[in-house]
């Protein structure tokens, strides 16, 4: 398994380009098997998650061929309307082939997802919506059935609470469903409002993306079509929050400046200097920063996604910060490690209290899932000595390149067998 063995205390200078989002990328690539054409995306990010989904593309029927940052998907046949365990186990946005594969086969086989490192994360709003389209489902031996045999209808249907995958799903069998569906209370995120830019140009009718109420009219057919994956926010969010944390003087390019206005109040506040153009943004931290504290919440809230990075910075600031985590259940796991590399941090619930400044000092941690990996990669990137991070595969699953593109901007980071 790979290390990822980091010695802080460098500012990091210059530039960091930004990839394309891996969480707008999947369900992109499920959309895929949507229409028997050619769909080509770019900006895939070259992750484990996307290799994942590639997978079980190829595995449901398609042919996918990646090249360079874009891949060309063919779905000319669903051969195998499945997710495998083998496949979910390790990436539980497999479940998104589930909308699709229902529109347009009228049957799929999922696993269930099992318990996950932030907390439960059922899929059980999916299933409802799903039903309310038309199909019925079953649940046995970890997995769920779902049919429709004579075709999914449209229907109101009311997120009992907002889910960005959920929303995506539905979203992907209302297509070709029979009549109009209207996604109430559904997601805001970018995310959605890309993959609704994909549908549309290949022939659905989706209107309202980006607001919580998304109306579909049902198409007969899908066809192929190309489209550019935006930029990956949580990424770039990440960088921004490396070159603040290393008080350095760091410019993000390809940034998605609009997606993160949640991100750049707080960092401000906290008096670090932003500066942004349409697709950049530059950061050059003060001596000091100060304590802001911080809730997540639904776009156009502060995500979710950068809560272990945000706590990181806040182990820097002068005073106490209250981060309190409103998505996930159990989202505070970086934070034990960050205490063992000196973080002043005290978990109430669904708060956590950070006390700075902490002096952060080096030692062997260990990664506990994606983004938890990313606030400790932060944190060691501010201590003095060396810090081991372990269990990096984690951070793979949806950083591309993390350590050459730190690296290029002046970080001391090596990846060891
Ligand atoms: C998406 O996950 C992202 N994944 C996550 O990113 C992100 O953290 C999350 O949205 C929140 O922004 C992808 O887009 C592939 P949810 P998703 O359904 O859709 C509860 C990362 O690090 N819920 O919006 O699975 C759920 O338990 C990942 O890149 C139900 O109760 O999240 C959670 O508490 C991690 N029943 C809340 O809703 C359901 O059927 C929001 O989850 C669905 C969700």
């Amino acid at each position: 398994m790979d290390k990822f063995v980091i010695t802080g205390g460098r500012p990091l200078h210059g530039e960091i380009p930004v990839s394309g989002s891996k969480n707008s990328a999947l369900p992109a690539l499920a959309a895929s098997l949507l229409t028997e054409e050619t769909v080509v995306l770019h900006h895939i990010p070259r992750v484990r998650d996307i290799r994942t989904m590639q997978r079980l593309l190829v595995d449901i029927g398609a042919s996918v061929d990646a090249e360079g940052d874009a891949v060309r998907i063919t779905a000319a046949q669903v051969i195998s309307p499945e997710a495998p365990y083998e496949l979910v186990k390790t990436m539980r946005a497999s479940s998104l082939v589930l909308g699709p594969l229902l529109a347009r086969a009228g049957r799929a086989r999922v696993s269930l997802p099992g318990g996950c490192a932030i907390g439960a994360r059922p899929i059980n709003l999916h299933l409802a919506g799903l039903e309310q389209l038309g199909a019925a489902i079953e649940q046995s031996h970890g997995y769920v059935e779902a049919t429709a045999p004579h075709g999914l209808r449209g229907a109101r249907v009311r997120f009992d609470r907002i889910t960005v995958t959920g929303a995506e799903d539905l979203m992907m069998a209302a297509v070709l469903a029979r009549g109009e569906t209207i996604l109430e209370n559904a997601a805001r995120e970018p995310e959605v409002t890309d993959l609704a830019e994909l549908l549309v140009k290949m022939g659905a009718r989706i209107e309202g993306a980006g607001s919580s109420t998304i109306r579909i009219e049902g198409v007969e057919k899908l066809y192929g079509a190309e489209h550019t994956i935006i930029r990956d926010r949580i990424e770039a969010g990440t960088f921004l929050i490396a070159g603040a944390i290393t008080g350095g003087d760091l410019t993000v390019t390809g940034c998605p400046v609009e997606h993160l206005s949640a991100l750049l109040d707080k960092l401000r506040q906290a008096g670090v200097e932003v500066r942004t153009e349409p697709h950049a943004a530059t950061v050059r931290a003060p001596g000091r920063l100060r304590s802001i504290d911080m809730t997540t919440q639904e776009y156009p809230g502060f995500a979710t996604d950068l809560q272990a990075q945000y706590m990181a910075l806040m182990t820097q600031a002068e005073g106490i910060a209250i981060i309190s985590e409103t998505i996930f259940e159990n989202r505070f796991m970086h934070a034990l490690e960050l205490a063992r590399m000196g973080a002043n941090i005290r978990i109430d619930g669904r708060n956590a209290l950070v006390a700075g400044p902490s002096r952060l000092t080096g030692a062997g941690v260990i990664a506990s899932d994606l983004r938890a990996s990313a606030s400790l990669v932060l944190a060691a990137l501010c201590a003095t000595g060396e810090t081991v991070i372990d269990r990096v595969y984690h951070i793979d699953r949806g950083y591309e390149k993390i350590e050459e593109k730190l690296a290029r901007a002046g970080a001391l980071i090596q990846r060891v067998e």
